[in-house]
């Protein structure tokens, strides 16, 4: 074969590969170190001067052709197998998108149901003074009833403390309340707080009755956990105050809500139990695994309370109460211990 017969059947030939095997085997015949180009180029040396001139860049034309048609053909011929490897047929995969952790779908809920009954969301801060989460609430110091919160106290006088005092000068009544009690609550050490009732008396400071508020937050406790105990959790405080506010009404409301949360056929029942900044206490359990389990405590406020927020307790009462809500997802997603919902471990937070 000359060159120009060459050149067409491999063109030809190249062409009409079909797959990146047969492309090589053309490769090997056509520039390969035995095929005929190859070797026509190699005898060049032999042959006159004159012929050598007219054949030489002719053969080195072809071979870059041939170089480069193969080149283009193989990178073609790539792209057609990787695309048979899309399994049209396949069903398409699932987007997986993130979702809310089981706590915040539990608030939000919850919140939703208090919406629907007329009750406002309200929030508070997490480090409290001693003065909001004890005192105003009917909890002197040394009065035993601390002890059923371990508290986490924080270091005192710190910049954080020293914001906090500014904060305060500003909250005259809460000043004068202070003195009455004859606490200078300039003193008032920090500390995280152990229950969302600190927001009662921070609200019924800045507002007038008749109002309902609820205040999901997070607390904290210095305690040693178990299935039912974190050191963290979370809590809804409820406060309702008014002219003729009942625990008739409390009871009500209450019912109302665990029936919306849990399903018209939740167990429940009401209990005695004692918190100083009630009178009278209660507490809330719900049925679950063939036992009671409590979920919330509650009573109506004490006068004491009203009196520390200058409410004069002749002319409103008041119900309050503060729901664990880490329980309440417990028993909705009978779960066998709360503290997997702190634990970060995506094979559970996944199958909500
Ligand atoms: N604060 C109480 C607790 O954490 C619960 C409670 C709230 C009780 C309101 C009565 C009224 O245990």
């Amino acid at each position: 074969m000359n060159l120009e017969q060459i050149k067409q059947s491999a063109f030809k030939e190249i062409e009409e590969s079909r797959d990146l095997k047969s492309l090589e085997g053309l490769r090997i015949k056509y520039l390969g170190r035995k095929s005929q180009l190859v070797e026509i180029l190699h005898s060049l040396k032999d042959v006159p001067l004159n012929q050598r001139q007219k054949i030489g860049p002719v053969a080195n034309v072809l071979k870059k052709e041939l170089d480069e048609l193969i080149k283009n053909r193989k990178a073609e011929l790539r792209e057609d197998e990787g695309s048979k490897k899309i399994d049209l047929s396949r069903p398409a995969q699932k987007i997986s998108r993130g979702h809310f952790h089981p706590l915040t779908i539990a608030e939000e809920k919850i919140c939703r149901i208090f919406l629907t009954m007329n009750f406002s969301v309200v929030e508070g801060p997490e480090i409290e003074n001693e003065f909001y989460n004890f005192d105003a609430l009917n909890i002197p110091p040394n009065h035993p009833a601390r002890d059923l919160w371990n508290t986490l106290w924080l270091k005192t006088r710190t910049d954080a403390d020293k914001t906090q005092i500014d904060a305060d000068k500003t909250r005259t009544k809460a000043d004068s309340v202070r003195e009455n009690l004859g606490r200078n609550q300039r003193q008032s050490a920090l500390l995280l707080r152990t229950h969302t009732s600190p927001m009662q008396i921070r609200y019924m400071e800045t507002h007038q009755p008749p109002f309902q508020i609820i205040v999901p937050g997070r607390v904290f406790r210095y305690e040693a956990t178990d299935a039912s105990h974190e050191i963290n959790f979370y809590q809804v405080e409820g406060l309702m105050v008014g002219s003729r506010v009942s625990l008739a009404n409390f009871k009500f409301i209450i019912e109302t809500f665990l029936k919306k949360f849990f399903g018209p056929n939740i167990k429940f029942r009401f209990r005695p139990s004692y918190f100083p900044f009630v009178e009278p206490g209660l507490e809330v359990d719900v049925w679950f695994k063939d036992k009671w389990l409590e979920v919330m405590g509650a009573g109506m406020v004490a006068r004491k309370v009203f009196d520390a927020v200058r409410y004069n307790p002749d002319q409103v009462q008041g119900f309050a109460f503060g729901l664990g809500l880490d329980r309440l997802v417990k028993i909705k997603y009978n779960l066998p211990d709360i503290r997997l919902l702190y634990s970060g471990d995506l094979r559970f937070i996944k199958q909500f």
